[in-house]
């Protein structure tokens, strides 16, 4: 048993609701507490640290000197960040009055990250992607979904799963990878989007099960991809081929949150374009609602309707989705907090969507919250006032980052 401690806040997260609206008095703040680790690494209990020290009086200390807040490591849902290549082109093209679209189909967008990623080779992929994994750990995350989909062909999909596969070697922080060959139909494929799609589940999902690469499959559901009807079908396949789902939805035009639904995804993710009727449709079903505030950040749109998901029932995660195009910041903190600005949201609110609520959408649910049996993630924060995480915006910088109960 190791016992570390004291904090002078736990916040665990435990007791709250998976879905619907939080107020910051429904919180669990442990005042003076320590955070009780057993030998298989995971949380023994959590309390008051003299208590603890008194009742476990065999347990080896790991005693910190400053004052210093804990709450359970973050999960982000929702990444691209195995790539290769730069848009910063992109960008400055749409601050020059280009939209994400008109990019797209001129060369620009997803494409050009495909091309880029198809020409690295995996130990360069590997390099980056771990830089970017160690990024996200640094500042509290220790659960990091990972998506393909800038591969767009057998062995380039293949080439990006096996990467992120490798990376789960060289980190302690989960990885959860997912197969999105279903981003785009790429240039190169001779056939139309439909044919694509079977070309997926017929010559790249089979090879992601027989390597073991995934187990969840998503799609890009929007004008420039794929259409609603050739995408359920799709989903549906996919489903029956073992895989769990996830979709991009409501990006810039609404409609696939309800397919989402209605196949019994994990996650809709973005929302962006979800209309009010949709957003009751979703908040009423299992599928987490997950907001990018990143890519809202990263492309001058507008939010997902956070509050009004939340206030609905829905249950609401926020992830990054740090990729090179939409979202090239890749700080969660810094996103969910201006979210929480413009869309409402008690600190509750945005805790619990990059903790236990975002790890629900990944099917998760030994983590998130800091109680007995848990698993021991946590991140502490130099301060004496957990409100001041997210009121800094992103600038307060995790002081310490522990993987099952080791400190990174
Ligand atoms: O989630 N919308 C589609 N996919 C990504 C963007 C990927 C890119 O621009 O490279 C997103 O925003
Ligand atoms: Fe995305």
């Amino acid at each position: 048993m190791k016992l570390i401690g004291p904090f002078k806040q736990i916040v665990t997260l435990t007791n709250l609701p998976l879905r619907g609206k939080l107020s910051d008095d429904q919180l669990e703040i442990i005042n003076d507490g320590g955070i009780l680790i057993n030998e298989n690494n995971l949380i023994e209990e959590i309390g008051n640290y003299s208590q603890l020290k008194v009742n476990f009086s065999t347990a080896k200390l790991e005693t910190l000197n400053s004052e210093l807040i804990a709450l359970p490591a973050f999960t982000d849902s929702h990444t691209h960040i195995c790539f290769g290549g730069n848009r910063a082109n992109d960008f400055a093209m749409r601050n020059a009055g280009k939209t994400y679209l008109e990019i797209a189909e001129n060369g620009g967008g997803i494409w050009s990250s495909v091309q880029h990623t198809r020409t690295a080779n995996e130990e360069e992929l590997l390099k980056t992607t771990l830089e970017r994994i160690n990024f996200l750990i640094s500042l509290g995350i220790t659960t990091i979904e990972i998506k393909s989909g800038y591969g767009l062909d057998v062995e380039n999909e293949l080439k990006m799963l096996r990467v992120i596969k490798k990376a789960q070697t060289f980190t302690k922080a989960t990885l959860v990878p997912t197969c999105l060959s279903a981003h785009l139909k790429p240039r190169d494929f001779k056939g139309n989007s439909q044919e694509y799609l079977q070309f997926i589940l017929d010559e790249i999902l089979p090879k992601v099960k027989e390597e073991n690469l995934a187990k969840r499959v998503d799609i890009f559901i929007e004008k420039s991809a794929f259409l609603p009807e050739e995408s359920k079908a799709f989903l549906l396949n996919a489903k029956d081929l073992g895989f769990e789902i996830t979709v991009h939805a409501d990006q810039f035009t609404s409609g696939s949150s309800r397919i989402a639904v209605e196949v019994g995804a994990k996650s809709a993710d973005h929302l962006e374009a979800t209309i009010d009727e949709d957003i009751e449709f979703l908040a009423t079903s299992n599928t987490v609602a997950t907001a990018l505030p990143g890519a809202s950040l990263g492309l001058g749109e507008k939010f997902t309707p956070a509050r009004k998901i939340l206030d609905a029932g829905g249950i609401l995660a926020i992830a990054s989705d740090w990729n090179p195009g939409s979202a090239p910041m890749g700080n969660l903190i810094t996103q969910a907090s201006i979210l929480a600005t413009f869309e409402k949201l008690s600190t509750a609110e945005v805790l619990a969507g990059i903790t236990f609520r975002s790890a629900f959408a990944l099917n998760l649910t030994d983590r998130g919250t800091l109680e007995k049996g848990k698993k021991a993630d946590f991140v502490t924060f130099k301060t004496d006032n957990f409100q001041n995480m997210l009121y800094h915006q992103g600038s307060l910088k995790a002081e310490n980052v522990y993987i099952d109960g080791e400190k990174f």
